[in-house]
């Protein structure tokens, strides 16, 4: 089998070089799961994939500072580049100083950028190979130095990347890479407020699907309901229980695709601001399952409520699942969807 990803194309040239290969934020690709021993990656999916084919899959918050993962490191450089750095910085701080890893990504995703990003952090680098739009470089990992000017020690200089954000009377922790990274988005603040007075006051248990920072978990535990967020980015589940526990609330908080860790579980109500996007494409796989299957893990007379972009073809979906359902809210950018389980 060869590989289908440009980046892992370029990486499939200098296989001979890769005894032990431990890979960090890659794309799932078959001949990339097959040529590496282990993976560490916020995304869930590629977690599973490479767990499917007998190998390690770890996320960054499964390792305590400095646990040794592997020797041999591939970090493929993400699209979001705030994200990038946060990776080596972590990578510097789990793994011994001197450590070589290899960086590899494509020109459109802003790999060449890191050369330049390299520098700053005080590492060297060199270019190893060029094809399929892609680079290589090497480097090792260093001691990093703080603003003040002393070396970072545990794992102060990949901590320093949470921001929190203040909205909706809550305290938001978030972190590059997870959705709308210290921002709120438009869509999820209607949603709240299209709720705000239909929300019954006897606590419900509620699912917030596709979490992100935890700002509609947050803000439903505020009102005393049960909750459940779920998210299919290690990432996003981190920051959720970081958001909910910086405002004194409690919540259960998991890594999900849809609802695959949430076999047999019914609620009451199903609240939702759900993804159409998977890095830069259009993607509407997540959120047609999530709406197909929600009247399978909610109550009788459960609702599911949804905020989309006015152009995207949830009523359809909604009709299907529910054969009906209303408009909520709709400011011309955004409408909220409520859908109601029959009774019967
Ligand atoms: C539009 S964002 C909403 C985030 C947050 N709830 C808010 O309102 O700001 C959608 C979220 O769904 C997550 N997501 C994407 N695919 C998913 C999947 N297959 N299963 C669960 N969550 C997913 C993304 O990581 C992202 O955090």
């Amino acid at each position: 089998m060869s590989a289908q990803a440009p980046a892992c194309q370029l990486l499939e040239r200098q296989k001979d070089n890769y005894a032990a290969l431990w890979v960090v934020g890659p794309p799932v690709d078959s001949w990339l799961i097959d040529q590496s021993a282990g993976v560490v990656s916020g995304d869930f999916d590629a977690l599973r994939e490479w767990q499917a084919k007998g190998k390690q899959a770890r996320t960054p918050f499964d390792l305590a500072v400095g646990e040794p993962f592997g020797k041999e490191i591939v970090l493929f450089w993400p699209k979001a580049h705030q994200l990038g750095i946060w990776w080596l910085k972590w990578l510097c701080e789990q793994l011994p100083e001197g450590t070589p890893i290899e960086i590899v990504g494509e020109h459109q995703g802003g790999i060449k950028r890191v050369p330049k990003m390299l520098e700053e952090l005080g590492m060297p680098w060199d270019k190893r190979d060029n094809a399929r739009r892609c680079s290589l470089f090497t480097t090792h990992t260093a001691a990093l130095d703080l603003a003040s000017g002393n070396e970072a020690s545990g794992n102060e200089a990949s901590e320093s990347a949470w921001q929190t954000i203040e909205s909706s009377g809550l305290t938001l922790v978030s972190h590059p890479g997870v959705f709308g990274h210290g921002k709120v988005d438009e869509g999820t603040l209607l949603l709240l407020e299209s709720i705000e007075n239909s929300l019954p006051k006897k606590p419900l248990k509620v699912l917030d699907m596709g979490c992100g920072d935890g700002i509609i978990s947050a803000w439903l535990a505020q009102r005393g309901h049960h909750v459940t967020a779920v998210d299919v980015s290690a990432f996003a589940v981190e920051a959720c229980k970081r958001t909910l526990a910086a405002n004194g609330l409690e919540g259960r908080v998991l890594c999900s695709d849809v609802f695959s860790a949430l076999e047999g579980e019914q609620f009451d109500w199903i609240v939702s601001n759900p993804p159409f996007h998977k890095e830069r494409d259009i993607s509407y796989g997540p959120s047609q399952r999530l709406i197909s299957t929600a009247p399978e893990h909610l109550n009788a007379g459960g609702r599911l409520i949804v905020v989309a972009n006015g152009f995207l073809p949830y009523p359809d979906h909604l009709q299907r699942a529910f054969q009906d359902f209303q408009t909520l809210a709709d400011n011309r950018r955004f409408k909220v969807y409520g859908a109601i389980k029959s009774q019967r």
